[in-house]
């Protein structure tokens, strides 16, 4: 068994320039009903943008058994989120220096326990990111795709949802499921919908509004726009090169829409977000006063994280 002082943590944290006016990190979700459409490729290339404004950034990759994360940006961590769901190191200790002062905790890559986590490892998880509060002005939870009971405890854990679509019907039809399960059992009211590999304006915003006007009217939620990453092969070539397409071609017109989209994140981020980020929506999901934070009690007691 490893111990924590043989973790991947080798740098001490970035001191942030300008860190949010808050104890606690700002929480985010990137999913995608439909696998393959983008989804890591945006949460390291906004973590990076991100981390370049001043902020502390962690990309928390939660594909688990699957992990990306670091195959896309050519790190080979020794440990891994299943060191920790396992009870063999601390969460401060699997953390992983990413491209610039960007930290990552890598997920396990095939291991099977880990593809629906148990009531006893999600409260662990939530535990020990309780740890790394201070650490942390950002985090992006890269969920992987679908929607598993992982995935959808991410994304009720999170503050915020980000579901990434490209414009084609499987991934529309599948985000909208995503969507709806959110909505209709966990009571998420709005959700950002970010396009990419988009080929002209006017093709994202067919779909955008299709998938707009179907979430009003049958789920009753709000869709806002986040923004469009165009078709890019320069992103194809970063994904070769393993790096982000914003450190290696910076002037690339996705790399012009990620860093768009990093100061319009940050704008967007309330100042009045709960505080305890994953811990906060845990308690709010045992509590019978989920109503508090726009739930409704009946759903009180977290049925979709039983596995
Ligand atoms: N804007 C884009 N332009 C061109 N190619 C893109 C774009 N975005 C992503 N890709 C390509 O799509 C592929 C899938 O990207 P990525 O791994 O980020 O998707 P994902 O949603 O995380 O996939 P998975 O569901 O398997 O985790 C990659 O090969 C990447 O190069
Ligand atoms: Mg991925």
């Amino acid at each position: 068994m490893q111990t924590a002082s043989q973790g991947n943590t080798a740098r001490p944290f970035a001191s942030p320039s300008e860190p949010l006016a808050r104890t606690s990190p700002y929480v985010l979700a990137i999913s995608s009903g439909k696998g393959g459409v983008g989804k890591t490729n945006v949460v390291i290339n906004l973590a990076v943008e991100i981390q370049r404004r001043g902020l502390r950034v962690l990309v928390f990759d939660a594909d688990m058994g699957l992990s990306n994360v670091p195959i896309l940006l050519g790190l080979v961590p020794e440990y891994n989120i299943s060191h920790v769901l396992f009870g063999e190191m601390r969460m401060k200790d699997v953390l992983f220096p990413g491209p610039e002062g960007v930290t990552v905790l890598p997920a396990g890559f095939g291991v099977q326990e880990m593809a629906a986590l148990t009531e006893e490892q999600q409260l662990r998880l939530l535990c020990e990111t309780e740890e790394l509060e201070e650490d942390f002005d950002v985090v992006l939870i890269d969920t992987g795709a679908g929607i598993s009971p992982n995935v959808l405890f991410f994304n009720i854990v999170s503050h915020d949802n980000i579901v990434v679509v490209c414009p084609e019907p499987a991934s529309m039809s599948d985000a909208y499921v995503l969507m709806k399960i959110l909505a209709l059992q966990y009571q998420r009211k709005t959700f950002k919908v970010l396009m990419n590999s988009v080929k002209g304006e006017s093709e994202a915003a067919l779909v955008l509004d299709r998938i707009t006007e179907a979430c009003q009217r049958f789920l009753g939620v709000s869709v806002r726009h986040f923004g469009n990453i165009p078709y890019d092969t320069h992103i194809r070539e970063a994904v070769r090169s393993q790096k982000p397409v914003v450190e290696l071609y910076p002037d690339a017109p996705s790399s012009q829409a990620f860093s768009l989209l990093a100061s319009r994140l940050l704008s967007s981020i309330p100042d009045d977000y709960p505080v305890g980020s994953l811990q906060f929506f845990w308690k709010r999901l045992f509590s019978s006063d989920v109503s508090e934070w726009g739930g409704d009690p009946s759903h009180a007691r977290p049925t979709l994280v039983r596995t």
